[in-house]
């Protein structure tokens, strides 16, 4: 195949990437978009300021045009995200306790009911744990607000919209050995016995010095996979865009058989929240990098 997400499509997986609704203009932007990818993330726009910035007042202005734009190209969507200690409006910022509690049980009712049916995968709750070697819970209002919210948004997710496959995502968790990795995997594997609802995990790989490319990755990801949940990669972006990384990060993730997608956080570099890193598979002018030759070797069996 001569597309990533036609390629992946050959495994029954997808090859996505992450949309900004302001460069929906640029035809650029969109051909590529449009030509290599079969999902879509909102960059943004469905994250809880964009969606409820006055409490109770929800705005899907910015969300609908990257889900219409994604679902009249024939592609699916991933949510991104619905409870996040970050990019919280003013509003929720200013919340604790049992208000916050509530207040983010209305938001995810809120958000998942206006696309109940419509999403393949949500991101329920980001980033929960501290960096570092702690393995704890970051600290924040959420979790301040009593160390069972993170299961009380699973279980709000499934209730909300059942067809959804309820996904916790975070960043520095790919390489097996790190405390946050481990962290998170008795997380999940405490929810499985449990019964705590959720389906899926997102490893957001944002490669970079400070979190370098492990080979363990793949151990990481099959050993998620063996608790009973989908994984897939979220954020994928690679300083330098090293092309065996890229075709690594590929690679284990074709290995797995509950691994069902990569993701790419931007299309062309200067599209990227790291642009200076030049993580990505486009050039600014929109040429394959090789970087995508690898990536989409990979993806065909090479
Ligand atoms: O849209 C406003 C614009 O009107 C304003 O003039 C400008 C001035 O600062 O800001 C613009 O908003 C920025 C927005 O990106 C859109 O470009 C925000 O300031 C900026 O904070 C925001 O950054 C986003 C970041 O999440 C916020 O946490 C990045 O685009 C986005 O790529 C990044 O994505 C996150 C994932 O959601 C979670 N994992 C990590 C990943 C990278 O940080």
């Amino acid at each position: 195949e001569s597309t990533l997400g036609a390629a992946a499509a050959q495994s029954d997986r997808y090859f996505g990437v992450a949309i900004a609704s302001g460069r929906l203009g640029d035809s650029v932007y969109t051909n590529i978009a449009n030509r290599e990818f079969n999902s879509v993330t909102a960059e943004n726009e469905m994250k809880i300021d964009a969606t409820q910035p006055q409490r109770g007042q929800f705005n899907f202005t910015a969300g609908d045009r990257v889900y219409n734009w994604a679902v009249q190209n024939g592609k699916q969507v991933r949510g991104h995200t619905l409870a996040w200690h970050s990019q919280q409006p003013g509003w929720m910022q200013s919340l604790n306790g049992g208000e916050l509690r509530q207040a983010m049980i209305d938001h995810i009712n809120g958000v998942m009911s206006h696309y109940r049916g419509k999403i393949v995968e949500w991101d329920v709750v980001n980033e929960a744990f501290a960096d570092g070697g702690s393995g704890a819970r970051r600290d924040s209002n959420l979790q301040r607000s009593g160390n069972d919210w993170i299961e009380v948004a699973f279980r709000t997710a499934r209730a909300a919209d059942p067809a959804a496959k309820l996904c916790y995502n975070d960043y520095n968790v790919e390489n097996w050995n790190a405390a946050k990795t481990q962290a998170m995997y008795a997380m999940v594997r405490d929810f499985k016995q449990r019964g705590v609802p959720i389906d899926c995990v997102g490893f957001q790989s944002h490669f970079n010095e400070g979190n370098p490319y492990n080979s363990n990755f793949r151990t990481t990801l099959e050993s998620f996979a063996a608790l009973g949940v989908e994984v897939s990669v979220t954020e994928l972006d690679i300083q330098g865009a090293s092309p065996t990384t890229f075709a690594n990060v590929t690679n284990d993730c074709l290995a797995v058989a509950s691994c069902v997608g990569v993701t790419v956080w931007g299309v062309r570099d200067s599209d990227s929240w790291r642009a200076q890193h030049t993580p990505l598979l486009f050039n600014n002018d929109g040429s394959k990098k090789p970087a995508y030759d690898a990536v989409l070797n990979a993806l065909n069996g090479g």
